[in-house]
């Protein structure tokens, strides 16, 4: 991705349905033979991974719009999701509650280490042994076996999102009631605790930290709009007030960018509600602030690169903790080689602002790291090209067409 910085970002923008939301939704048609429609899919890369990943299970996929998708599990061909899938998309591991539940078996690869740290599945396992799965652990897979699901009273150790999912949708048909304590309250989960109910399932608490669950015998086919992309509009926030820019942003779930939007405000952003999202601006000079990710409803963690990089510009020293995941500072490297004067101790960053940022060839380590480098390029002078776009593809929908549409210079390189 070419950038050539320095134009502010100003018009309005249209957020995309979220991919954290999408995903497991996706994986949730595994646990009825009756077809489910899945409304504002992003058309991600990560999605067409879902899709290859259920296909491999025997379940049809048909979009019927450009972001409506059928998604038809009528009699399921196998039980396995393969290392090689898992490995370019870790969320594929949550297809492990539901094939359980519908199949009885799945044979489903670990997904290993990732550029952010260490990421475990100890807690997802853990889960699915409470409902009386047999787990084994053999040649990178994950193999469990249960003839019925039983449901019972399971205490995640950290409010995994992940395993919160998993568990849920293993426990919607498990047989009797199951109790998920210290669940993740991330409106992620909400949403795939949406459709579940549309699909017949009994669930309370979705949004809290205790989620109960009445096993039912059968779910049956929905028809569910995902939410729209939280990390999406505070990526776009982040974009526009590095830039000194002014963007509406259509869709912007206020409620759940609580932490977000106070974090921007105390740095001096201007945030108002419009009619059907949030106005975004920046006039003054920006304000360092101390940020902490945190589980929801905290500052997530998938904000945190795209919040270094605008403390850049601001002035004075401003403090970030990554609570979260052990790794996550990959993005520090390439921000001070475009000028950014930043120091870390483990999971603490200063970042010393105003930097004058230089574009500079930078390479893209994950997802969110790479959204931090793309604010960093919008912000900066002259180019910046940010290679590995794929890292973005997988979880931004057509990013470069939305932030060209705001005035940004921002084109792709051909090869990529
Ligand atoms: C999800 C999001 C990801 C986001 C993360 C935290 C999706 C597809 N991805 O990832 O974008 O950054 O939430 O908000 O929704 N942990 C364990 N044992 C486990 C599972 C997790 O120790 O079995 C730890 C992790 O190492 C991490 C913390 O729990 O330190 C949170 O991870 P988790 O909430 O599970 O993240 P994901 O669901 O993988």
């Amino acid at each position: 991705m070419i950038i050539h910085g320095g134009a502010p970002l100003r018009g309005v923008v249209e957020l995309s349905g979220s991919k954290n939301a999408t995903l497991p939704i996706m994986m949730a048609a595994v646990l009825t033979d009756e077809p489910v429609v899945i409304r504002n899919v992003p058309r991600l890369r990560d999605v067409k991974t879902a899709i290859e990943l259920l296909g491999g299970l025997g379940v049809a996929a048909r979009w019927l719009g450009d972001h409506e998708l059928e998604l038809h599990a009528r009699a399921l061909s196998g039980h396995e999701a393969p290392y090689d899938l898992v490995k370019t998309m870790r969320a594929s591991f949550v297809v492990l509650g539901p094939l359980l539940a519908r199949a009885g078996r799945a044979r489903v690869s670990t997904p290993g280490g990732c550029a952010i740290g260490a990421r475990p599945v100890n807690l997802h396992i853990a889960g699915v042994r409470a409902l009386g799965a047999r787990v084994q652990m053999r040649h990178g897979y994950v193999e469990a076996h249960a003839a019925r699901l039983i449901g019972a009273r399971i205490w995640l150790d950290n409010p995994s999102v992940g395993a919160t999912e998993n568990i849920l949708m293993a426990a919607v048909r498990a047989r009797g009631r199951t109790v998920i304590e210290n669940a993740a309250r991330e409106p992620e989960v909400r949403d795939l605790a949406r459709m579940l109910a549309a699909m017949g399932a009994r669930i309370a608490g979705a949004g809290t930290h205790v989620i109960e669950v009445e096993g039912v015998d059968r779910l049956h086919g929905a028809d569910h709009a995902v939410i729209p992309d939280r990390i999406e509009a505070g990526s776009l926030m982040a974009a526009t007030v590095a830039t000194g820019g002014d963007v509406i942003i259509r869709g912007a779930p206020a409620g759940d960018l609580e932490a977000v939007v106070a974090k921007l405000a105390e740095a001096g952003a201007e945030i108002s509600p419009v009619a059907d999202g949030l106005r975004i601006a920046r006039n003054g000079p920006l304000r360092p602030i101390e940020l902490r990710t945190l589980p929801y409803p905290g500052f997530p963690t998938d904000l945190q690169a795209q919040m270094m990089a605008l403390l850049t510009q601001a002035d004075g020293a401003s403090v970030i903790t990554e609570t979260i995941f052990e790794n996550r500072f990959m993005h520090a490297q390439e921000l001070i080689r475009m000028g950014a004067d930043i120091v870390m101790k483990g999971a603490t960053a200063v970042v010393r602002g105003p930097s004058r940022l230089s574009g500079a060839p930078v390479m893209a380590t994950d997802l969110r790291a790479s959204m931090g480098l793309i604010v960093a390029g919008l912000a900066a002078e002259n180019t910046t090209t940010v290679s590995r776009v794929y890292h973005l593809d997988r979880g931004y929908e057509a990013l470069d067409r939305k932030l060209g549409a705001l005035g940004a210079r921002i084109e792709r390189a051909a090869d990529e």
